[in-house]
């Protein structure tokens, strides 16, 4: 097992990466705040790891409250979100019961959300069963829902006393998935780990062979740097080049998103083929050459990742782009590609730019 820790003073904890940690219980156990939890997971997921799991908690004595939701991008709205409310309250959970989330980034939004609000707050814990919620959505405390106008509208920062990403969970996990999972891997390399880029270009093959050791390496890697971006900029309040720089891509990808119907394109999907169109971008700004260019289409189409975004119309893009959450004061602020392994904040980008980048970039 590798352990790593989110540096956030009183809100520190730690990231659990190895095979086999589910059916360890200790680390879990270790953080209870009383004899309670109630684990949120979904459909697909709970057949496979709940009863994993939980076993070594009820074998200590813990009383575990099950909440299953429908799987699913669209699924995560006000209506799962309540019903992970009634399931609270019907079983009488109090403050001290901690949350734990046991799926991928949906089911950790969701239950990150329901973990932030109710009672004012209770303790979270992450389990992450995908590889994009191994390697991003489990670490640094975003959690919302989606709202039909936008992705991840509605949320709250709320940081997990710890994550326990058991490599194990990835067998199950479809190729689709696996591949949206390696769209942040990737993202990782591209804005701020240019060592981390040669090695993922030199061992995308062996990811998407579900190689354990690339695999946890890549998990290990791309946490290390989610955890010192959060530890300096821990709410997206920098005005340039914090937390911010982990949207690559994301800006455009939320508007294929929304625009096709949550769930038509998976999140990291989304991901990757905006990141095409940042770069895109980047290399209109003078910033990345042709070759640069390439070399990303390249290495996300090893990956499987879509390099072209959905046919919404630069319009529709654009509208869709204006209810980002770094859109401040009505400048849509873009996180772009200064050099392979250096990303930045730009809110200068002309919209005529934008819409060639977008039309250069669409199937
Ligand atoms: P997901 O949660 O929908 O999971 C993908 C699919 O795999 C689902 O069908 C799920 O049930 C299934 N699954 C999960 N684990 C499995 C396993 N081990 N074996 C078999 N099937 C399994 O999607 P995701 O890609 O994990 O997460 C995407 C979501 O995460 C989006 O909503 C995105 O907005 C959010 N996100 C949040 C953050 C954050 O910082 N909070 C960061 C990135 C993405
Ligand atoms: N996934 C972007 C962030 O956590 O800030």
């Amino acid at each position: 097992m590798r352990t790593l820790n989110v540096a956030l003073s009183d809100r520190a904890y730690d990231i659990h990466i190895g095979a086999d940690l589910l059916a360890a219980g200790t680390p879990i156990l270790g953080r209870l705040a009383s004899d309670r939890v109630a684990v949120v997971s979904n459909t697909v997921v709970a057949p496979l790891y709940l009863a994993k799991l939980t076993a070594p908690l009820r074998a200590a004595g813990v009383r575990v409250t099950e909440i299953i939701l429908p799987d699913g991008e669209a699924y995560k709205n006000w209506e799962t979100l309540n019903a992970i409310f009634d399931a609270l309250l019907a079983d009488r959970c109090d403050r001290t019961t901690t949350v734990i989330a046991l799926g991928g980034g949906v089911v950790g939004d969701l239950a990150g959300f329901a973990a932030a609000t109710y009672q004012r707050g209770v303790p979270l814990i992450q389990v992450p069963t995908t590889v994009l919620a191994q390697v991003d959505s489990s670490v640094g405390g975003k959690t919302g829902i989606n709202h039909p106008r936008g992705k991840n509208m509605i949320g709250a920062f709320w940081q997990p006393k710890l994550v326990l990403a058991d490599t194990d969970t990835l067998a199950t996990l479809p190729d689709r998935e696996l591949s949206a999972g390696l769209a942040e891997v990737i993202k990782y390399g591209l804005i701020r780990d240019l060592a981390f880029l040669e090695w993922i270009e030199a061992n995308v093959g062996r990811l998407m062979a579900r190689d354990p050791e690339a695999l946890a390496y890549a998990i290990e890697r791309s946490c290390a740097n989610k955890a010192e971006v959060v530890a300096g900029d821990e709410r997206e309040t920098a005005q340039d080049n914090g937390r911010a720089l982990l949207n690559l891509g994301h800006t455009f990808g939320h508007a294929i998103e929304t625009g096709t119907g949550y769930g038509t394109w998976l999140h990291g999907e989304g991901v990757a083929a905006g990141t095409v169109m940042a770069a895109e971008l980047s290399r209109r700004l003078g910033w990345l050459d042709a070759d640069d260019v390439s070399r990303i289409r390249d290495l996300l189409a090893r990956a499987r990742l879509p390099v072209k975004g959905a046919p919404l119309g630069a319009e529709r893009y654009l509208d869709l782009m204006g209810h980002d959450k770094k859109v401040i004061a009505g400048r849509m602020r873009l996180v772009l590609l200064k050099r392979l392994g250096e990303a930045i904040t730009w809110s200068d980008a002309s919209e005529s730019d934008i819409r060639t980048a977008i039309d250069a970039c669409c199937a």
